[in-house]
Formats: structure tokens, sequence, C-alpha cells
């Protein structure tokens, strides 16, 4: 009676977490329409007579039996809208004939669905959901991989990125990522390497190309397409407004982890599944740790910056944007001096930016304006002294990934970061005045036919409308939460 009832759970739980858009998911993913294009495209570039092979991201363990929250890998997401691990994708240039006549083009491996295991980890789309909401013709479970039997070594070329050893094997299951990927490199004749912890330091002499998927991915991803800077401008806006609410809350004694919490509060009431990256919260000092992620400081000074780097992730696209504030409202003479230069850096570079441009070009604008300031300051002697206080380039594309795949020669509808940055650790070799002064601001652009729009606008960047914002009433102020010991007499 019981194995009855559980088996009747089970249907059940398998009829209700059935295939079709289920009602609790949003309705504004990208569509199979998209993801086939973008597959049509990528075919349209491969060289003559290949094939390319894309793996799923691996789940990563955290400790113990929790792992970490999945995040697809971006070429896979792109390419297919798959959002689970286990799986492998086959792009050919040709079509290809199956035994039983079936001509294709593409053919995905995916995890099979488990009435047992969807209980427990969440749903599954299956093979048969890999037709019916992501549009594949040949999707069939990760089991039947190993006897796939395209014959590879009729192919010029196989492309498909090396392999970094990092994937765990799951000795019970003869079809996770792990097994998917010793059953290609089986297929394909993969050198054997002497040590299993090194990647392959030389392209081997056949059919194995593992450099060229790079640059015909970042062809790709580099331009965005109508429906990706829509939803680019999504996941900025929500950043924005995750900035703008902390200027009108933030107060001294607050702490770097609550400020922190307030914008991604507002990147979830916003339904941005995910950070681009880890949030940087550094008050202070803690602004002069570019990749600062500690965000421990329990109480925030009265008079010193904080540095806000933070980007939602929203539908897999990632802003990238920072803020550097005054906790008290107010800009001392010596932050704002540094503040404004930082600020007429960034407004060099984004003059710069159009197409045709390198993106490295921009950053040796900021740079010089950055230097030629610093000697007025008489922070640093010569505009060509080597020096640590702006130690970075300013731009990078943005997009499925922070630090996003594409080119370096700007083109109309390539999304970028300009970023520049004056840090001035305590202890420096300058007047003291300036030291624990940590500046960064770093907007989102879109390359236009002429040259760049502001995305990232909506997040006051001057000192005037910065200052301005931080007089506004905050609905947090009336957010009071009870103390959790009782205050000592
Ligand atoms: N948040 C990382 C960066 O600005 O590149
Ligand atoms: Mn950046
Ligand atoms: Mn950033």
């Amino acid at each position: 009676m019981k194995h009855k009832l559980i088996a009747f759970t089970l249907l059940l739980f398998t009829f209700c977490s059935s295939f079709g858009q289920s009602p609790d998911l949003p309705n504004d993913f990208l569509s199979k329409e998209w993801h086939k294009e973008r597959r049509q495209k990528l075919r349209e570039s491969m060289p003559a007579n290949s094939v390319a092979i894309f793996f799923a991201n691996a789940v990563r363990n955290r400790s113990n039996d929790v792992d970490y929250v999945y995040h697809q890998d971006p070429d896979f997401f792109y390419l297919t809208g798959y959002r689970e691990p286990e799986a492998v994708l086959l792009i050919f240039k040709d079509n290809q004939t199956a035994a039983n006549g079936t001509v294709y083009n593409e053919i995905i491996f995916v995890q099979e669905r488990n009435a047992m295991r969807e209980m427990w980890t969440g749903r599954r789309i299956g093979a048969e959901g890999t037709k019916n909401l992501l549009g594949f013709e040949q999707a069939f479970n990760g089991s039947q991989f190993k006897k796939y039997n395209v014959e590879f070594s009729k192919f010029s070329e196989i492309l498909f990125y090396d392999f970094q050893n990092d994937v765990r094997d799951n000795p019970r299951d003869s079809t996770d990522l792990y097994s998917l990927i010793e059953q290609f490199k089986e297929k394909v004749n993969y050198p054997k390497k002497d040590n299993s912890l090194t990647v392959l330091k030389e392209q081997p002499k056949n059919n194995l190309n593992m450099r060229g998927l790079h640059s015909l991915m970042a062809s790709l991803r580099g331009v965005k397409t109508t429906e990706e800077i829509e939803l680019l401008r999504k996941a900025v806006m929500i950043s924005c407004v995750g900035q703008v609410e902390v200027m009108k809350a933030i107060e001294p004694g607050m702490s770097e982890r609550e400020i922190q919490g307030i914008h991604e509060y507002v990147f979830k009431k916003y339904q941005a599944e995910d950070l681009g990256y880890p949030s940087i919260v550094g008050g202070g000092h803690n602004g002069c740790i570019l990749h600062y992620t500690d965000n421990y400081k329990p109480s925030l000074d009265n008079k010193e910056l904080i540095l806000m780097d933070l980007g939602a992730e929203f539908h897999g696209y990632t802003a990238d944007i920072t803020r550097t504030i005054p906790v008290n409202g107010k800009f001392s003479p010596e932050q704002k001096k540094i503040y404004e230069l930082v600020l007429s850096a960034q407004e060099a570079s984004m003059k710069a930016c159009k197409p045709g441009v390198e993106l490295s070009h921009l950053t040796v604008v900021s740079r010089d304006v950055v230097n030629k300031g610093l000697v007025e300051l008489g922070i640093i002697k010569t505009e060509t002294e080597k020096h640590l206080f702006f130690p970075h380039g300013v731009s990078h594309h943005i997009g499925l990934d922070v630090h996003d795949k594409g080119h370096r020669v700007l083109e109309p509808n390539m999304a970028i970061t300009i970023e520049p940055g004056v840090y001035i650790p305590d202890n420096s070799a300058t007047d003291p005045k300036w030291w624990g002064i940590a500046v960064r601001i770093e907007d989102d652009y879109l390359i236009t036919k002429e040259g760049c729009e502001l995305l990232s606008g909506y997040a006051p960047r001057t000192v005037a409308d910065i200052e301005a914002m931080m007089k506004q009433p905050s609905p947090l102020q009336k957010f009071k939460l009870p103390e959790l010991e009782p205050k000592k007499k």
C-alpha cells in the first residue's frame, strides 16, 4: 500500500511538473527561435567541414551535500536556453545523416527526467521538454551519448574548449558531466596527458581545435541583438535603482553588509535571478581593494566614502555599475577633488567612445586625465610616474558574463563599461589628507553608430546630483528590526 502511494505521488508530481511553460516561470525569457538563430549564426561562421561541441557548466560542490547555486555556462545558455547541468551540444557545419536516414545539423544530450530527483532538486525538462520548449529536433537523454556514433575522424576540425579538469565524477551516475566529457574524449581520440591536472600545452596535430571557438563566440556574443539589449537595459536599470535607494537610505553607523543587502533586496524585488559577480561594498580604505568582497565592516564612519560596485543579473544578462558616495551625504573638499577628477576622466573616455576605437584607447584617455590631475593636486610628481593609484584598465564588454566575450575594436550594439578610479591607501607616499580616499565611477554604455549611449544615467553621477539624492527620504528609515541582544546597561 505504502509503495502504491509513493508511486502515485511520484506520478502526480511528474504530471504536475510536466512540460509546457509553467505558470511559475517568467514569460519574458529569450525565445527558442532566438537561441536557434544564434546557433545558425555560429554555424555560418564555422570553418568548412567542422563540428563545434559545448558542455554545460559543472555543478560545484560547496560542502558535504550542499552545492553552489547552479549557473549555466554562458555559451551553452546563449546557444540553447537550457538551464540545467549534465548536457552536451553538437553543432555541425554541414548536414549529417543518421543511420535511420534522419538529416540533422545539431543535436543535444540532456539530463534525463527522474521523478524522485525532481522532487528533491527541482524540475528537469528532459529530452521531450528540450524539443518542445527549446525547439531542438534532435534531443536525447545523456545516457544515449555513449552510443551516439558520428564518425569524428571525418571532420576537418572539431572545435571545443579544452578541459580544466575541475569536473567531479559522480561514480553512481554514468550520465553526469564527467562521464559525458570522458565519452567525448574517447570518441575524438583526445590525447592522454601525463599529469591529469594540467590542460594540453600544445595544439595536438590532428583535427582537434581548442583555440578557434573563443574568437567565433566573441564575434557573436560581443555584438548584442535587440532582445539582448532589452534585457541588459533592464539589468542596468535594476542596478541603478539599487544605487539610488542606498543613496537615500545610508547613514553613518550602518554596516557594509547592510548596504549590500539593500542593493540585493532591490535586485530581487525586480526578479533579478542572480548577481553578475560578488558585490563589492567598501567603506574608506576598503574601497582601495579593487575586488573587495568581504564586506565585513560593521560600522561605516561619518567621514568616509563608500565604494559600491554591484550588478544585477536579469535573465542571464548582467550590469556592472559603481558609485562612490560620502557616508554622511556631503563630500569633503579632498573627496570632492578626487571624485571630480575621476568623473572628468570618465567623461573624456566617453567622448572618445565610438565605432572603430579600440577598448584599450579608452584606458589611455582616462589615464591621461587622471595623471595630469594627480600632478596638479600634488599627489604624484610627474605625469609619467609609475604609481599604484590607478592600477586597472577602464573598459570591458558586458553581457552574459560581467567580463563578456567580445572583440577589442568597438562596433555598434556592443555593450561596455567605462570605469576609471583613483585609490589612495592609508600610508601612501603622499599627504595624509588624501589617505583612505578611493573613488571608482563605473557606467554601462551601448555603442551606437556615432558614439555611445549611457545606459546607467539613472543613478546620479555628479557631486551635486549625488548630494541632492542623499537628502531624499528613504522608506527604509521606517523599517526597524528588533535588537538581537538586549543593550548592556
Ligand atoms: N565588477 C568588476 C568590474 O568592474 O570589472
Ligand atoms: Mn567593470
Ligand atoms: Mn564593476
